[in-house]
């Protein structure tokens, strides 16, 4: 430690998708001012586009120590690249401990490259499944959590499913990081942000739409399913801040099949935390947006035929809808806000970042003694 008074212990943490920038910014804010801790973060490149990580580093004030700039390509291309580089780094750096975030790619890449090095990984988002193996989040999920020694669970849901695979040691219920992330950038949205005056929805409802899983958008006929049953009307405006894998498939529909929906460039964190809250219906197949309508008390219709946030269906939160035009609209038809408020404490009450910084020095303590 720089004051002499103990070890020093250096964390990396491996990120490459938008939702990890999010997250890895939360627990470096928090690993800032421990000196007992030398944190280290690595950038895949997984994402690269400015839009989907240059402004999230520049808002969320992240800068990646290393950016193998991987980029995009097959499953195995992507994470094979990305083990390569993450090798050599962990080789260089010898950190005491991996960290990984979510179910990418380069959560895998990450995972694998460290444990075969013999270096311990806490694996942040453990424990969720969405028993669908045709996901390719789900394999992740599953060889992450096996190959991890620490796994911070975000739910009770989780836990009980790590429990159900037989897991006990090193299962621990933090809460969702992605709850600190919010309730630490939502004031700072609503000072910094103006997406409501730029996109004139001040004073009008809108809706929100997100949408970026394969099974849902890689295919022309199932994009078109969706945003043609929203079509009506009586429908309030509807933003959609489009993924780039959406806007391959969505240059294939013609200009009169969108023209009731406004299509927009992804967005920076605060202007989408902001157009959440003013939103007055989400609907979305993100898990992170699933997740940040219910903590921010907006009903929320999910475009999946299951979730691995079971705890947002709560009280009718979240709705799952798949992307069958009669279900969306049924969905749509009897939206209302619930009574009851979202329980937070399941997510951790925002207090995820600060227990896995506590498990993570008392498990590097106890590896030492
Ligand atoms: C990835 C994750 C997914 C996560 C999502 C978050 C995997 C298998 N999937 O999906 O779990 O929910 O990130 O957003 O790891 N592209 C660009 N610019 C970029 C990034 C991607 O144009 O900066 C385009 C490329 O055409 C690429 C496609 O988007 O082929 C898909 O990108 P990829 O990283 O493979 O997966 P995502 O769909 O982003
Ligand atoms: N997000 C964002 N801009 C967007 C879309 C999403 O900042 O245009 C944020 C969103 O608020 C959430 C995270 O990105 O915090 C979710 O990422 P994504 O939907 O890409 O992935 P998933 O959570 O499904 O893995």
């Amino acid at each position: 430690m720089p004051d002499g008074s103990g070890v020093q212990r250096k964390l990396l943490s491996v990120v490459g998708a938008r939702p990890q920038f999010i997250k890895a910014a939360m627990l470096a804010k928090t690993f800032k001012d421990k000196q007992e801790i030398k944190h280290l973060q690595l950038h895949t490149g997984q994402h690269y586009s400015p839009d989907m990580a240059q402004v999230f580093f520049d808002e969320l004030n992240y800068r990646p120590d290393f950016d193998l700039g991987v980029g995009s390509g097959t499953h195995a291309r992507q994470t094979g690249d990305a083990m390569i580089g993450i090798e050599k780094v962990l080789m260089d750096e010898k950190p005491d401990l991996v960290i990984v975030y979510g179910d990418t790619n380069s959560t895998l890449a990450g995972a694998l490259a460290a444990v075969k090095l013999h270096i311990p990984v806490a694996h942040v988002e453990s424990g969720l499944r969405s028993f669908n193996r045709r996901m390719p989040e789900e394999i992740n999920r599953i060889v992450t959590d096996a190959v991890s020694e620490i796994l911070f669970c975000p739910t009770p849901t989780a836990v009980a499913n790590l429990k159900s695979e037989g897991r006990i040691e090193e299962v621990i219920h933090t809460g969702d990081i992605l709850l600190d992330t919010l309730q630490h950038f939502l004031p700072i949205a609503r000072e910094k942000s103006n997406i409501l005056k730029k996109l004139d929805i001040e004073e009008e409802p809108f809706w929100l739409l997100t949408m970026h899983r394969p099974a849902n958008v890689d295919e022309e006929h199932c994009l078109r399913r969706v945003i043609k049953c929203l079509a009506h009307d009586n429908h309030p405006r509807i933003i959609f801040p489009c993924h780039p894998r959406t806007a391959k498939t969505l240059k294939k529909l013609s200009s009169s099949e969108l023209d009731h929906i406004d299509i927009i460039a992804p967005l920076p964190y605060l202007d989408m935390l902001l157009l959440e809250e003013h939103a007055s219906l989400i609907l979305t197949d993100s898990g992170g947006v699933q997740r940040e309508a219910y903590f921010l008390s907006r009903p929320c219709l999910t475009l999946r035929e299951e979730t691995e946030w079971p705890e947002t269906l709560k009280d009718r939160w979240n709705r799952l809808v798949g992307i069958d035009p009669e279900r969306i609209l049924e969905g749509i038809r009897e939206e209302t806000i619930p009574t009851q408020s979202p329980d937070i404490e399941s997510f951790g009450g925002g207090r995820a970042a600060e227990c896995m910084c506590r498990e993570m020095l008392g498990f590097l303590e106890n590896q030492a003694a």
